[in-house]
């Protein structure tokens, strides 16, 4: 999932060029490259590695020119290598391109351009893209534009692209199809910015257009956007304006996205809770929901669909939504769902839950239920993405923007929102009497400030973390509502530390992970689910049994666990059903604290990118 950012103005275009690389470098960090053209020549410098890598490389100068593209690449076709690296000129080099996505038929098209005489330099299916574009333009008396469109027609799989032609200076095309692409419109359409998502537009406008699957932009100077389908027909588009501003793109005081992610949980928690919470009555209300709510009252079941940490707290969804509405509700890891025919009736509740809302499986899930006639809802925290846009209704998780590669502040809001939808949807059917959703309503109030005291545990959670920088596997264990976040706290070390961990219902335990234990091995067990303590407090005997190194997550005044185990984190008591978005705190401390002591990149963990656009 890489980044492309491009401009067209007045303005010099290399330093917004470089800084929209460096923005957009959650998205991929594998190579990095920019084109500038100037009247008739292209300036393209690319470099394997970071952002850093790339501008170490470009000689010291003063770049006038105010055309150009950029991209930062997670590599999918070809190596992470120089000669991968985008942008990709065509053979006579009279045309560039950038692109985010795969091009599913790309050998295809390769071979009959190779049999047409065409030299490819690199491995990817970009430099495909750019070669037959000028096929198309040499081919026959056509303008550029409309090279481009024919190119774009034979195209099978998803680009968001951003294309400059040296005999046509005047003039930046961008398409999407599959792969998000945004357009920031300058004052009087006197300039323009393009990128894969709003953070290195915002900057500098916060009017933006999102273009739609099959839709091409064409881009000049002081004229306004013509935004067409592929094959020319133009389209009507919104102009959003968007509230964000740099800082919530910068890291502050902190040494990390992910540690300040982290610790702006008490704020991004209310604004998700209060922002779905009446001021005085209590009352759960979803803006826009309107009549959507009777489907959802009496929805036969509700289906999630989601990847990685969505999917967690997706899993979570399904406890509190069992537990407090009795609605039978299904799980589903995107990627399976959209490939295994599943069946999906028109009553059913299809929710899908993305932090980007770009998430090419999720995405396609969601589309596949749609076709299918389900009712699609969506849960994402990134404004005017994708599914948020083609769900039938969005709740956005206000969590401001997620930039550390570990979803950590997205996940605990996801989970605020479905803790909101279970005590609404059990207060509606009357499974959940008033006065528990009215208490459970006071509780989750107070989950901000629990966050907030939980995260005064920081240094104790750094200090215990050091003892396990040698580990090389470690065990997560949880029952309940806390097992998916047991699931979740062993994602997190894994993706940012590089350990391998495994998340386990506690109860599963004796099916075949105590094999592993030994002195080597340490578990984390969550201890703070009430209901099933007892149980807990056996598992963890089993584990010491064997000589496993315990680390529990108890309850502030836990006695029992926390004598037996070696290394104890107290967090505040909160209603079980709650107990997920407090618990997560010092799972994501403790993999943070880890990883950063290993010398690991938490913000871009290698071979991660933060939104997987494509399958
Ligand atoms: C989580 O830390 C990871 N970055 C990853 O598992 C992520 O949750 C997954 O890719 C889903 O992303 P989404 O929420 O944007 O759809």
């Amino acid at each position: 999932m890489c980044g492309i950012v491009g401009y067209i103005g007045q303005r010099k275009a290399y330093p917004i060029l470089i800084e929209g690389l460096k923005r957009l470098e959650y998205r991929g960090y594998d190579s990095a490259g920019i084109a500038l053209l100037s009247k008739d020549s292209f300036e393209v410098y690319k470099e394997a590695g970071k952002v850093a890598d790339l501008e170490a490389v470009i000689p010291e100068k003063e770049y006038l020119q105010n055309v150009g593209i950029a991209h930062t690449r997670w590599a999918t076709h070809g190596q992470p290598t120089f000669k991968n690296a985008h942008p990709h000129y065509s053979e006579s080099k009279d045309i560039v391109v950038v692109h985010n996505g795969i091009i599913e038929n790309f050998m295809l098209l390769k071979r009959r351009l190779i049999s047409q005489g065409y030299q490819f330099r690199s491995d990817t299916d970009t430099e495909v893209i750019v070669n037959l574009i000028e096929s198309e333009y040499k081919g026959g008396d056509v303008n550029f534009e409309i090279a481009v469109n024919k190119a774009l027609q034979q195209l099978h799989g998803a680009y968001a692209m951003a294309v400059l032609f040296k005999e046509e200076p005047e003039k930046l095309i961008v398409a999407r199809k599959g792969s998000p692409l945004a357009i920031g419109i300058g004052k009087e359409y006197a300039e323009f910015f393009i990128a894969s998502d709003a953070i290195p537009i915002v900057e500098y406008t916060q009017d933006l257009i999102y273009l739609n699957d099959n839709e091409v932009a064409i881009l000049e100077r002081n004229k306004r956007v013509k935004v067409k389908d592929i094959y020319g027909k133009p389209k009507r588009y919104k102009v959003k304006h968007i509230e964000l501003d740099n800082n919530m793109i910068t890291k502050g005081e902190y040494e990390h996205f992910m540690l300040k992610e982290i610790f702006e949980q008490p704020n991004t928690l209310s604004n998700t809770i209060f922002s779905h919470l009446s001021e005085k009555e209590d009352t759960i209300y979803f803006e826009g929901l309107g009549d959507l709510k009777e489907q959802l009252n009496n929805a036969n079941r509700i289906l999630i669909i989601a990847c990685g940490t969505s999917w967690h707290s997706g899993l979570i969804g399904e406890y509190l939504i069992e537990e407090l509405a009795r609605v039978p509700v299904e799980v589903e890891y995107a990627s399976e769902f959209r490939y295994r025919n599943p069946i999906v009736k028109k009553n059913d509740i299809v929710l899908a839950i993305s932090q980007s809302g770009e998430t090419a499986d999720t995405l396609a899930a969601m589309r596949y239920s749609k076709e299918q006639g389900a009712t699609t809802f969506a849960i994402c925290n990134v404004y005017g993405s994708s599914m948020a846009r083609e769900a039938d209704f969005v709740a956005y998780t206000y969590a401001g923007v997620e930039i550390g590669v570990a979803s950590t502040k997205a996940f605990t809001a996801q989970v605020a929102i479905l803790s909101l939808l279970a005590i609404s949807m059990g207060e509606k059917n009357k499974i959940l009497d008033t006065k528990i959703a009215q208490s459970l309503i006071k509780e989750l109030r107070e989950v901000p400030k629990l966050v907030a005291k939980t995260l005064e545990k920081d240094s104790t959670i750094a200090k215990l973390a050091k003892d396990f920088l040698k580990t090389t596997s470690f065990l997560y264990l949880g029952r309940g509502v806390n097992f998916p976040l047991a699931l979740e706290g062993a994602l997190k070390l894994k993706e940012i530390s590089y350990i391998h961990a495994e998340g386990y219902p506690a109860a599963e335990m004796k099916h075949g992970p105590i094999a592993m234990i030994d002195e080597t091995l340490p578990t984390l067990i969550i201890g703070t689910n009430e209901a099933y303590y007892e149980k807990v407090v056996s598992n963890a005997q089993e584990v010491k049994a064997r000589k496993g190194t315990i680390i529990s997550v108890v309850n502030e005044d836990d006695k029992q666990l926390a004598n037996m185990s070696d290394y104890v984190i107290r967090v505040p008591k909160v209603a079980d059903v709650l107990q997920p978005i407090v618990v997560a705190i010092p799972l994501h401390l403790f993999s943070y604290h880890v990883a950063v002591m290993k010398g690991c990149n938490v913000d871009q963990p290698r071979n991660l990118a933060k939104s997987v656009t494509v399958e």
